[in-house]
Formats: structure tokens, C-alpha cells, sequence
């Protein structure tokens, strides 16, 4: 049998980190040639978080443009894997959640007729339009995916109701959870602040924050430094140039404000273990920081993973200056409070995601022996 291909599509920074292990866990078959293929929605971000992971793309599309609409990055990568796929001829897609460059990948997938795995499937909020656009892209590839893999119960639950039939389903755990392990455990030396002062951990990019709510978000995040001042705010800067425009406005002159480019992801996850409080929009930290046991305020008003907040560890706070501040200065003020909610848990995943995905790739394949059991 001529040896089976898998393309894994990656375009932006959680693409990166959340594939990574998929890929290298794939890249031990030999009978099996796993192809990275990058969209280059991102250029600076998605090179180095493959980086951290010794990874580089096989292929790379470079559509990255500042200031693109998102009709221009669907429409660019669109074509591009198109003609990828023709040149390739996978037996497999995959990629990961919510991004466009996923719900492209998944696309032209179809277009093509090949099938499609879907890595962390089944997230869901109650509407369209929050995030934007990721809660389309999310639910659009998982109406064609041949393999869902849900990360948690609940996200399973989602998809099962929405018809997905049982035999495409698997709880996997999420990659992401496996990358954050892996890093750690490789024990990279790494960049951190030398602070003896408490360190709150801002990030913020997400489309529906762009502006009046971001600003806000700013200015509660140095009302709290104001009122407790024992505190340094450290804010690694996404390099989309709309979202560090208000951080530069509004935080810039602040002596206990660093505004740092983008760790690498090693960096940042020291940072994120050496963090007291973090306050961010991000999904992927929402994950992450339970992990660490470090207490996660969500600044945003929805959100697709519910399992942090059921277990204590995240708070939904949406985006107002007041309520944000309130509940960070309580959190650093109130002992009892901080300690419930920084205990180290696990909801998203036991670092073993990959293996589980890959069987099932392999399965799909037709190619896994039964040694290949992952399900420990
Ligand atoms: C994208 C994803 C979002 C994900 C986020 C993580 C979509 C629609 N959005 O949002 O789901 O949470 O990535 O970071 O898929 N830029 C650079 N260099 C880089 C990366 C970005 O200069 O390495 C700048 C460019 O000007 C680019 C802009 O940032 O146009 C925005 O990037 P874009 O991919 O459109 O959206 P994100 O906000 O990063």
C-alpha cells in the first residue's frame, strides 16, 4: 500500500500550539507522512510557536496582510490549499478549532471530498456572533468532519446534540493541554520577569473587544494596579496592530506596566506559572491556567468553556471597568477568595490528547495495528 498522507493545517499562534503534538505524535508512523501546511494567516506568531516545538512548515502560503479583512484571508488560503490539496492529494485533514484558517482547511477538505478531522470539536456559546467569527467557523467544519475530537465531555455533549453520530465522536482531551506539559516539562530556560511583586497577566485580542471594550478593559487593568500596589501588570502585546494601539494609549506610561512583544510560548508559559492573577480574552489560557492553578478572569461575555468556571478556577467578567476592577482587587485583597479559586486542576485535558487522535486518524486510515492502542 502506497504510504497514507495527512495534511495538518495550521495558520495563526493556537493553530501552532494545538497541532504541534498531533504532528509529531503522527510523524513516528512510517507508514504514515504527515504534512505541515501553514496558511501564514499569521507570519511572526506562527513561526514561533512551531518553533517551540522544533516544528517548521512543509508548506507555507504567507497570505498574511496587515490590516486584512477576514474575506481576504478565507478567500487567499482558500485557493491556496486548494491547490495544495490538489498537488498532495492527502488522505487526511486536520485541523484544530475555530480559527479561519480552520474553517478553510475544512473547506477545501470538502470541495475535495477528502475527510476531515476536526481537533478540538464541539465548543460552543449560544450565539453566532460571539466570538466572532470563530463560533461559525466551529460549528461550520463540524457539520462535514469525518472525526470529531471533543476535549471534554460537555464539548462531546454538544456535538451528540447536534446529531453527530457516536462512531465519528471521541473525548480526546484537548492538545493543548498536551503542548502546555510538554513545554514544561522540557524545562527550557526562559525569559521572566525578576519581580518580587505580585504579577497580573494581561492578554487581550479577541474581534469583539476590538475598541471601547478593550479601552475599558485598560483602564479597570490600571485602576487595579492604583489601588493595590504591591502589583505589576505584565501585558504580552498581539502583534495585530489594532489591539496595540488602545494598550499603548491607555497603559504606556504606567511604571508598573511592561508592555512585552509576544513571548515565545516556553516564555510565556513560565510567565503564566510565575503569574498571581490573569485577566484575558484568550481561549487557549482559559485552558491553560488551571493547569498552573492560577486564578483566570474572563474578559469576555460569553464563553465555550464552561468547565473552568464549574471547577472555580475562571470567572466570566465580561468587559466593564468597574466590575473587572472589583473583581480583580477582591481577588488580591480577600485570601480566602484567591485561594478557592487557585487550586491546580485539570478540566481540559490529561496530556494525552494527541495519542488518542492519532489512533483514530490511523484507524480512519486503515493503517492502525493493534499495538497502536492509545486509549490508556
Ligand atoms: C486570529 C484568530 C483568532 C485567534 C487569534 C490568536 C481568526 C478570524 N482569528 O485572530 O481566533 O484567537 O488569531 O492570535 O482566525 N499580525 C502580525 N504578525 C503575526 C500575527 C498577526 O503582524 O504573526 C497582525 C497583522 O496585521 C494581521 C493582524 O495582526 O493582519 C490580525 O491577525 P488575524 O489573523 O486577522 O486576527 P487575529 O486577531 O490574530
Amino acid at each position: 500500500m502506497a504510504r497514507r498522507k495527512i495534511a495538518c493545517v495550521v495558520g495563526t499562534r493556537p493553530d501552532a500550539i494545538k497541532t504541534a503534538p498531533v504532528v509529531l505524535e503522527l510523524r513516528r508512523h512510517p507508514d504514515v507522512e504527515t504534512l505541515l501546511l501553514a496558511t501564514g494567516q499569521h507570519r511572526e506568531m506562527l513561526a514561533q510557536a512551531l518553533g517551540a516545538f522544533g516544528l517548521t512548515p512543509d508548506r507555507d502560503l504567507d497570505i498574511m496582510q496587515h490590516g486584512q479583512s477576514l474575506a481576504q484571508v478565507t478567500e487567499r488560503s482558500l485557493s491556496g490549499l486548494d491547490e495544495l490539496f490538489a498537488e498532495i492529494q492527502p488522505d487526511l485533514v486536520l485541523a484544530q478549532g475555530d480559527t479561519t484558517t480552520t474553517f478553510v482547511a475544512g473547506l477545501a477538505a470538502f470541495y475535495r471530498k477528502v475527510p476531515f478531522g476536526h481537533i478540538e470539536a464541539g465548543l460552543r456559546t449560544d450565539t453566532i456572533w460571539n466570538p466572532f467569527p470563530e463560533e461559525f467557523n466551529r460549528r461550520a467544519v463540524g457539520l462535514f468532519a469525518a472525526l470529531h475530537f471533543a476535549p471534554t465531555p460537555w464539548a462531546a455533549e454538544n456535538l451528540r446534540r447536534e446529531g453527530v453520530a457516536d462512531e465519528t465522536l471521541f473525548v480526546t482531551g484537548n492538545t493543548g493541554i498536551d503542548a502546555v506539559l510538554d513545554v514544561a516539562r522540557r524545562g527550557t530556560e526562559v525569559w521572566f520577569p525578576d519581580e518580587s511583586r505580585r504579577i497580573l497577566l494581561l492578554t487581550t485580542h479577541r474581534r469583539e473587544n476590538w475598541g471601547e471594550p478593550q479601552k475599558a478593559i485598560a483602564e479597570a487593568a490600571r485602576d487595579v494596579l492604583e489601588t493595590v500596589p504591591d502589583t505589576i501588570l505584565v501585558v504580552p502585546m498581539h502583534r495585530n496592530p489594532q489591539v496595540r494601539e488602545v494598550l499603548e494609549q491607555v497603559l504606556g506610561d504606567h511604571p508598573r506596566v511592561s508592555l512585552i512583544e509576544p513571548p515565545d510560548y516556553p516564555s510565556f508559559a513560565t510567565l503564566l506559572a510565575r503569574s498571581d492573577l490573569i485577566l484575558t480574552d484568550s481561549g487557549g489560557i482559559q485552558e491553560e491556567a488551571p493547569a498552573f492553578g492560577k486564578p483566570v478572569l474572563v474578559l469576555r461575555t460569553t464563553t465555550e468553556r464552561p468547565e473552568g468556571i464549574e471547577t472555580g478556577n475562571a470567572r466570566l467578567v465580561g468587559t466593564d471597568r468597574d466590575v473587572i476592577r472589583n473583581q480583580a482587587v477582591w481577588l488580591l485583597t480577600d485570601p480566602k477568595a484567591y485561594a478557592a479559586m487557585a487550586q491546580a486542576r485539570n478540566p481540559y485535558g490529561d496530556g494525552r490528547a494527541a495519542p488518542r487522535i492519532r489512533y483514530e486518524a490511523l484507524r480512519l486510515l486503515g493503517v492502525a495495528s493493534p499495538e497502536e492502542v492509545a486509549w490508556a
